[in-house]
């Protein structure tokens, strides 16, 4: 059995994950603000430091997987701490425990990413950039005047949209871009991420709100199977990208969406190589 860390332990996607690895026997360590083995903002670099060093010490230096699944919605009012929570927060972690990763021989990682990343045309270049070039205090910046800059309308119902879909976009492209790389690739780590769609928890009710929260066809975007998604559906994929049998796909984005992305750009995938 092994040894996994699982963030956003306390609610949502991240507490089914915990779960489900529980129940397979595995030793979960799991990260929050609250109601955790490790209390910790992912938020901010001091947090991220705690959270890693607490982890280690749980888990002896050797680690069988990690999810990333702590995050924050578009209706959070501080753009900037979307920015750090949705992007840096992974991304620093990660790079963090991958030592410890390499250690198992079969280290895994998984990161919660959004189908808005690919839904929401709002995505700010800049932000991203920034995002990947590590400029977390430049990101902050932009993310929150840029969210200072939208409409009043879209201000009152989502704030952060533009720093949520642009965190989530960077962060795909982060995953993509790292998967592939000797440290992580050649020393037997695996790193993947999961887009889910309109899932039911609290980050979803809570920038919709309730009457949409129960009817997928008023959601804003389309739901061809006529359902939202719950935890447990995110947690499965969670489950099976830990796997040690999930030995050869890495660097893969997997929409958990309920069909919304395929139905807004059907023909998005697969992008044609251009010489
Ligand atoms: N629910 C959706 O419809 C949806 C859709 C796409 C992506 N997501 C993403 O899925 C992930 C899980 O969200 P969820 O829907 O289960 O929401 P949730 O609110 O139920 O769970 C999120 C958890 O993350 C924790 N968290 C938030 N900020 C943190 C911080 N700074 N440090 C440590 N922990 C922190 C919260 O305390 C909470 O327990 C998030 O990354 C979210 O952006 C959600």
């Amino acid at each position: 059995m092994g040894t996994f860390a699982v963030t956003g332990s306390a609610s949502g996607m991240g507490a089914a994950s915990a779960a489900v690895l529980a129940a397979a026997g595995h030793t979960v360590i799991g990260v929050d603000l609250h109601d955790a083995e490790v209390v910790a903002d992912l938020g901010t670099a001091e947090g991220r430091e705690k959270a890693a060093e607490e982890i280690l010490s749980r888990c002896g230096g050797t680690l069988d997987g990690v999810a990333a699944v702590a995050g924050v919605g578009p209706n959070l009012p501080d753009a900037a701490a979307v920015v750090s929570i949705d992007y840096f927060g992974p991304v620093r972690l990660l790079e963090r425990l991958r030592p410890a990763l390499t250690r198992s021989g079969a280290g895994r990682a998984v990161v919660i990413g959004s189908n808005s990343a690919s839904t929401v045309p709002m995505i700010d270049d800049r932000l991203v950039d920034l995002a990947l070039a590590g400029e977390e205090a430049a990101a902050r910046a932009r993310a929150r005047a840029a969210a200072e800059a939208m409409p009043a309308g879209l201000r009152a119902t989502a704030p952060s949209i533009s720093a949520y879909a642009s965190s989530k976009f960077a962060l795909a492209r982060w995953v993509r871009r790292t998967a592939v790389t000797p440290e992580w690739a050649r020393h037997g780590v695996l790193l993947n991420a999961i887009a889910p769609g309109a899932v039911a928890t609290p980050i979803m009710l809570g920038s919709t709100g309730d009457e949409a929260g129960r009817d997928p066809d008023a959601f804003p975007t389309p739901m061809p199977l006529g359902v939202f998604g719950r935890p447990e559906d995110i947690a499965f994929w969670v489950h099976q990208f830990l796997r040690p049998e999930a030995r050869f796909t890495t660097g893969a984005i997997l929409y958990v969406d309920g069909g919304t992305d395929a139905a807004m750009r059907p023909d998005g995938q697969p992008t044609a190589m251009t010489r």
